[in-house]
């Protein structure tokens, strides 16, 4: 099949990173062709891309053989894979939905890409690192996993399978795939669920933030403004093909120091609320203490390195809030 360098794929298109990439593929020129589990006319996050002539979306489960084959192009660039179950509430809740989507949804994906020697960007996560103690985390350290009987661990389990079946094609077939890891990626439209958007979410509502164990845990923030950049440079760079490759801002802030920042930057005099993780989730839950990227690798291959800080991220993500009361409700 011949390719048409201007048609891409995307995967998991109404979520974060998704609705991004989607905008910014767009204004590049591309034939989006997106899909999603949600529906389109209902789903905030597609507001600025539903209508745009050259964006096509289908609704469908990537777990779906039959739906997958019907959405594929065999005549795109490249497949921009990014559905997944994420989050730690949502894995603990409905683990093996989240093992399903990771490892049946992928296999289906890589098999269509690799018949018809399409490109495929795989989106995995620093997770697949573990709770390994030696940061900065280089692409090809070693992974350190907990006990299979603490549920957080399955979402590094299955990305690191999803990574292992990508690996095993390029190697076999040459087919060409590149994989980039995620470091807390943030910013406008992020579901209320993680440490920044939940705290901006409950701030500007006149809740006060939660505040975990302490919060002396660090969390590398990486703007989602700065991510769009290097998910495409990996996915359009000779050099990428074949790699796993770090997306992350290597600048490491405590949770008390991120949901300070949060609570500034509103304006808001509230005091966070202090959570016993162990209390509110038992044993299934472990949380890790530090994880930061080693970010040369994207900086040698691709050129990208993040820029925005933290403060300037949160800054942007509240004001982005205050202009959508969709968000806030
Ligand atoms: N945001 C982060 O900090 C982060 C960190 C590490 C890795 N990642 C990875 O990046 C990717 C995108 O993350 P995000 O932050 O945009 O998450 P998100 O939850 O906002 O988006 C994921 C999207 O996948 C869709 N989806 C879920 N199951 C599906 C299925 N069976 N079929 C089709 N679509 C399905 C969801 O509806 C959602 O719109 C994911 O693969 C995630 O694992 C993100």
């Amino acid at each position: 099949m011949t390719t048409n360098s201007s048609a891409v794929m995307i995967t998991g298109v109404a979520g974060l990173i998704g609705s991004h990439l989607a905008e910014t593929l767009l204004a590049q020129g591309h034939q989006v062709f997106a899909m999603d589990v949600v529906d389109p006319a209902t789903c905030h996050n597609l507001d600025l891309v539903r209508d745009h002539p050259a964006f096509h979306y289908t609704k469908g489960d990537i777990r779906d053989p039959a739906f997958i084959k019907a959405f594929f192009r065999p005549d795109a660039a490249v497949l921009y894979h990014l559905a997944s179950v994420v989050g730690v509430n949502r894995y603990m809740e409905d683990p093996l939905s989240l093992i399903d989507i990771a490892i049946i949804g992928t296999r289906n994906l890589i098999e269509l890409c690799e018949r018809h020697g399409v490109r495929m960007l795989f989106t995995s996560t620093s997770e697949v690192y573990g709770r390994n103690p030696a940061v900065p985390w280089r692409e090809d350290d070693d992974r350190v996993l907990g006990a299979t009987n603490v549920d957080r661990w399955s979402y590094s389990a299955s990305k690191g399978v999803c990574e292992h079946m990508l690996f095993g094609m390029h190697h076999k077939s040459g087919w060409p795939m590149s994989i980039v890891r995620f470091f807390n990626v943030y910013g406008p439209r992020q579901n209320p669920i993680y440490v920044v958007s939940k705290a901006v979410h409950r701030v500007l509502n006149g809740v006060a933030p939660e505040l975990y164990d302490g919060g002396q845990q660090t969390r590398c923030l990486t703007y989602i403004g700065d991510v769009i950049g290097g998910v495409i440079a990996a996915a359009n760079s000779d050099a990428a093909i074949g790699q796993a490759i770090n997306l992350g801002n290597p600048v490491e802030n405590t949770m008390a120091e991120v949901v300070q920042m949060v609570l500034e930057e509103a304006g808001s005099s509230l005091t966070p609320i202090p959570v016993d993780t162990g209390k509110r989730y038992g044993d299934v839950y472990e949380d890790i203490g530090r994880r930061v990227p080693a970010v040369d690798k994207a900086a040698q291959l691709l050129g990208w390195r993040a820029t925005t800080s933290a403060r300037q991220g949160i800054a942007n993500t509240i004001a982005w809030a205050r202009e959508n009361p969709w968000y806030l409700a």
